[in-house]
């Protein structure tokens, strides 16, 4: 098999898609190793998984350093220090500075719970009932300066069909443990 991308997945919170991500590299169906996950937040759920899957973690609390460029700089070099080629994001809840973007130019991939540019930021579920969408979505895109603004590389979108948050939330979760893997496997085949 052709040389596996090292990855690296940053999360702020429960981690699911970064288990998604990092079982479907253990069974294959990724052709890419997950050797770092990145956390802002020490409590985060996400942190156990990776602990539970044998991958390195670093956690880092962002109030500790003086700058954005500062903790980026932290971070370029233990992910230039494992040799990491991709950065993805699953639930990180900050935006990505010069340091990083530069380090890592096109190789920051996202996935948002909304199909964008429609509702880009936070609670996109949220803001998609209150605006009474008729359908709810999911896109994998990739990371520029601005807020879910980068190029789109796959989305999918279903029918909201008047069903509760809980529900829609539910899909949504469905549609990117499936869809982001697949999305990174083709993505580093190119
Ligand atoms: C996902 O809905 C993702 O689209 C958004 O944050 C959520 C993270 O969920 N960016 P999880 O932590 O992977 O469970």
């Amino acid at each position: 098999m052709a040389n596996k991308p090292k990855i690296a997945v940053f999360a702020s919170g429960n981690g699911s898609n970064f288990q998604a991500i990092a079982d479907a590299a253990q069974i294959g169906a990724l052709n890419a190793e997950v050797v770092l996950a990145v956390s802002d937040r020490p409590q985060a759920y996400v942190v156990e998984r990776a602990k539970e899957m044998g991958v390195e973690t670093l956690v880092f609390t962002a109030s500790q350093y003086g700058s954005k460029a500062m903790y980026e700089e932290m971070l370029k070099g233990k992910l230039l220090g494992l040799g990491v080629e991709w950065i993805v994001l699953a639930g990180y809840m900050r935006l990505i500075g010069p340091v990083l973007l530069s380090a890592f130019e096109n190789r920051i991939v996202n996935i948002h719970p909304s199909a964008l540019p429609d509702f880009p930021g936070k609670d996109a579920i949220g803001q998609t009932l209150s605006a009474g969408a008729e359908t709810a979505g999911v896109t994998v895109h990739f990371v520029d300066a601005g807020m879910d603004t980068g190029k789109i590389i796959a989305q999918e979108c279903f029918p909201v069909n008047g069903r509760s948050r809980d529900e829609v939330e539910a899909e949504i979760h469905a549609i990117e443990h499936r869809l982001y893997p697949a999305t990174l496997q083709q993505l580093f085949s190119r």
